[in-house]
């Protein structure tokens, strides 16, 4: 399905007299509906998983030519198009060419993640006096929601339009018991590219037995291109004056560490390579970043948390986001994964940043909660924004 959002809205205006206009519109040399605004969402078929299901992608564009590609197996962002300085576009997200691909990924490539993003020690949580146990996926401990994450599922997938671009809506019933998690969950997420040049993430939730929420998304970034090397020489910028240590395991130590004087300062823009082989105990334990910042907000309004800047390309990425914390990963665990156009990538050649509430959440009890009681709504906003370093110098 083609859907050119300005034309629809036209079309809805002009009422009876828009299949006369569209007709003599596009008969004519003059195409004054259609032709200086492109945003719009399709559909097309991607490829099928090992069981045979068809899975699907929507391709986003906005007015500007940035395009999204997305399916709903994980909720999957597979590809991201952005201009540089010149204006070539690039597809600046790691990932795979088919559904298999995602289907047998290890590194949570451009999924959505929940029911809770990152670590819970030991994959058990006390809950109003009752133990839960979780899947232990990762060492001792529970990581991504389990070993079939909301990055394994295939959500429901709607297309629509939002009044600043085209959206594509996901929606997600996870059942009472899941990986060992409490209470039905109804999980939306909604994409959504705006004529702003933003990818924009809005969650909600909501459940019928108290459990613990914590969702986010997992693209990997690398804006001088998918493949093309490391992100060493990237500059980012973080907006937290504290971090969370972790022990070996990487399970957050429940110290919140100022960042004043060590690799982890990230408050002034610092190319991600200067400091990530320095002799020190966390980076040691991580292999590289692997932390989650407290950013420096008071309460959950939509913030700048980060930003990235890749000095060969000119683009930049801005995290905007309603969450407590971000977890900056700096692909560390990538080892040789075969991704798409024929690319391997390996340590380092993507980086990551996750809007989230802190890692292992249930057993800190000082952190910010993540408990969703039935009756009220989780709610999250996180918006990745896409400029070239140029465009925002000028007036
Ligand atoms: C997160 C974690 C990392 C790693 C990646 C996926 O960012 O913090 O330790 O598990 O996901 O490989």
């Amino acid at each position: 399905m083609l859907w050119n959002c300005e034309s629809r809205r036209h079309l809805k205006r002009l009422g009876g007299f828009a299949p006369l206009l569209l007709f003599t519109a596009i008969s004519s040399s003059v195409v004054p509906m259609i032709q200086n605004v492109t945003a719009r969402i399709d559909k097309r078929v991607f490829g099928r998983l090992a069981d045979g299901t068809a899975i699907d992608i929507y391709t986003l564009r906005n007015k500007n030519g940035i395009e999204a590609r997305i399916t709903p197996y994980g909720g999957t962002v597979v590809s991201l198009k952005t201009p540089d300085r010149r204006g070539r576009m690039a597809d600046i997200v790691l990932g795979y060419d088919n559904p298999a691909g995602y289907e047998n990924d290890q590194s949570y490539f451009g999924a959505l993640i929940g029911r809770y993003a990152n670590r819970i020690a030991g994959g058990r949580f006390f809950l109003e006096g009752a133990e839960y146990k979780l899947a232990r996926n990762n060492g001792a401990n529970h990581l991504h929601g389990g070993v079939r994450g909301f990055n394994k599922v295939l959500w429901q997938a709607r297309e629509s339009r939002r009044p600043d671009g085209v959206a594509l809506e996901l929606s997600y019933r996870s059942r009472d018991g899941e990986e060992g998690y409490p209470g039905n969950l109804n999980v939306n997420a909604v994409y959504i590219l705006t004529d702003a040049d933003e990818l924009r993430i809005e969650y909600s939730a909501s459940t019928d037995k108290t459990t613990v929420v914590n969702l986010t998304h997992h693209s990997y970034f690398n804006l001088a291109g998918a493949g093309s090397g490391n992100v060493l020489d990237h500059e980012l910028k973080i907006n937290a004056d504290r971090f969370i240590p972790v022990d070996t395991t990487l399970i957050p130590t429940g110290e919140l560490k100022s960042v004043d004087g060590t690799s982890f300062d990230f408050r002034s823009a610092t190319k991600i390579g200067s400091r990530i082989d320095q002799a020190d105990e966390q980076l040691r334990v991580g292999k590289g970043y692997d932390h989650s910042y407290v950013l420096n907000k008071k309460g959950s309004e939509l913030s700048l948390a980060a930003e990235a800047y890749e000095p060969g390309s000119e683009r930049t990425v801005q995290l905007w986001t309603t969450e407590p914390a971000i977890q900056f990963y700096s692909g560390n665990f990538l080892d040789g994964v075969k991704g798409k156009n024929n690319s391997i990538y390996n340590i380092r050649d993507g980086f990551c940043l996750e809007a989230q509430h802190f890692p292992d959440s249930p057993n800190h009890p000082a952190f910010p909660s993540t408990v969703l009681k039935p009756g009220e709504q989780y709610k999250q906003t996180t918006v990745y924004r896409f400029t070239v370093r140029k465009a925002e110098k000028k007036p």
